[in-house]
């Protein structure tokens, strides 16, 4: 068995079309994959929007779908720079994460800082997840020599990583005061009708960052 290194360095050297047919494949369907997960998140923004309680946090979500949107037209343009037809490759991980934040929506009460707190944390995921996926395209693009298509990916991984701090502010500047504020008026109504998802009495933890 060859090391990864001298794998890597043959790989460099061009002598091994196998990996790099390989490689190629595991970034278009990584591509298709985003494609679904962008078209899918357009569609939970707005529906997040809609249901969230205060004006920030729905404004929020408001900008990040107009976001999505320019993010779904930058992979169509990294298609159409390969030379590929645009298509999306379903992904049970995103379908996952959107079940998860509409079941905030249908176990929050409407008009609740609860329900915006369950938002962020549903939402934040969700951005982890696409920057995790940006992150490896973004890789495979320079092993690749897509230097185009790295440029366009390195964009939306900023917008992804900012959105990401976004969320985290508002987590910590609004969320968590005003959490604290309605647990203190209506003792319980914090934990209440998060407890299943997070477990009896233990509090809901908002805006963890994880260093991206
Ligand atoms: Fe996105």
């Amino acid at each position: 068995m060859a090391s990864l290194g001298e794998r890597i360095a043959s790989f460099f050297s061009g002598n091994d079309s196998t990996a790099d047919e390989g490689l190629r494949d595991l970034f278009i369907t990584n591509l298709k994959s985003v494609y679904y997960t962008e078209k899918r998140a357009v569609d939970a923004l707005a529906d997040q929007a809609e249901a969230s309680t205060t004006d920030e946090v729905g404004q929020a979500f408001i900008n990040h779908e107009q976001q999505s949107r320019n993010q779904v037209e930058r992979l169509e343009e990294i298609f159409r720079i390969i030379g590929i037809r645009a298509e999306e490759h379903k992904s049970g991980a995103i379908d996952g994460l959107i079940h998860d934040a509409h079941w905030v929506i249908t176990n929050t009460e409407p008009g609740s800082l609860t329900r915006d707190a369950g938002l962020i944390i549903a939402a934040q995921a969700i951005e982890h997840y696409e920057i995790a996926i940006y992150g490896s395209l973004l890789t495979l693009a320079h092993v690749l020599d897509f230097t185009q298509s790295a440029e366009l990916l390195a964009v939306t991984l900023e917008e992804e990583k900012e959105t990401d701090r976004k969320l985290t502010a508002l987590a910590e500047s609004f969320i968590n005061s005003g959490s604290k504020e309605e647990e203190e008026h209506h003792p319980g109504s914090h934990h209440a009708s998060l407890n299943s998802n997070f477990g009896s009495g233990s509090d809901v933890t908002l805006g963890g960052p994880l260093g991206v």
